[in-house]
């Protein structure tokens, strides 16, 4: 699609959150190894991403790796480690074209000292750009909720408001998605932005992330534009 076609997204949408599922089905289908999937998987997100920028969307997050995808094969879990690390490299090589605010949601203390240097890096550099891009890297849901309970004790928090947990949650950046979508055919959550999700409208497709599109996410965009956001009001 040529940038000239691409029309922004209207004001009621800001943020779009993608559970990006189904490479190891992908790869399955054509007799593969599950790691050949994820390797066409971030292929697919670059293109999404890039297409995100052309709507001009405000907020983006990718849920990349739970606190639950540690239970996979050691050989899995080190072959998306490896893809992380390579388009850490991609994005400290193109940082001056870097059109996103990277910022990291998740625990990232479980990373190596060299990683975790590198994150910080890149959510420096770019920290002066206006649209946000979020990847949720070991992060879950329910780990983020104790975390952010936590850190309101450390500061010698009592009682808290729903303010003070938005406020401490790693999203606190940058709010609620109006809109998730999930990719590969499974209607759940999976331990995904549980507390920003309150009132987010959801979409489920079949269609597995490597073969997501952007006429796909265009396609996810005009039925959000036919839903009724009704906030619990008439
Ligand atoms: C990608 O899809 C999600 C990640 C955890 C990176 P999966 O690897 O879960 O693929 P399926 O669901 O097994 O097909
Ligand atoms: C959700 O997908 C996690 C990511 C997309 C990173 P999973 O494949 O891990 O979810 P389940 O196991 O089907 O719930
Ligand atoms: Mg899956």
């Amino acid at each position: 699609m040529s940038k000239q076609t691409v029309t922004p997204v209207e004001p009621s949408l800001s943020h779009v959150a993608f559970i990006m599922d189904g490479n190891g089905r992908w790869a399955k289908k054509r007799g593969m190894p599950r790691e050949y999937g994820h390797r066409f998987g971030v292929k697919a997100f670059r293109e999404i991403l890039d297409h995100c920028r052309k709507l001009e969307l405000k907020t983006v997050t990718f849920y990349a790796f739970s606190t639950e995808n540690w239970k996979r094969p050691e050989r899995e879990v080190r072959a998306l480690m490896h893809l992380m690390d390579q388009y850490f490299e991609e994005c400290e090589k193109n940082m001056d074209a870097y059109d996103f605010r990277i910022c990291f949601l998740g625990d990232r203390g479980v990373f190596d000292e060299k990683r975790r240097a590198r994150m910080d890096a890149l959510e420096q550099k770019s920290a002066h750009r206006t649209r946000t891009l979020n990847v949720a890297l070991n992060y879950g849901g329910r780990a983020e909720l104790v975390h952010a309970c936590n850190c309101l004790i450390e500061q010698g928090a009592r009682s808290v408001t729903e303010d003070d947990l938005a406020g401490a949650l790693y999203t606190a950046h940058s709010g609620d998605p109006d809109l998730i979508i999930r990719t590969g055919g499974d209607l759940r959550i999976s331990n995904f932005l549980l507390w920003q999700a309150a009132y987010a409208e959801l979409y489920f497709t079949d269609v597995l992330w490597p073969d997501f599109t952007p006429e796909c996410l265009d396609a996810a965009i005009a039925d959000f534009y036919t839903r009724k956001r009704r906030y619990g009001g008439v």
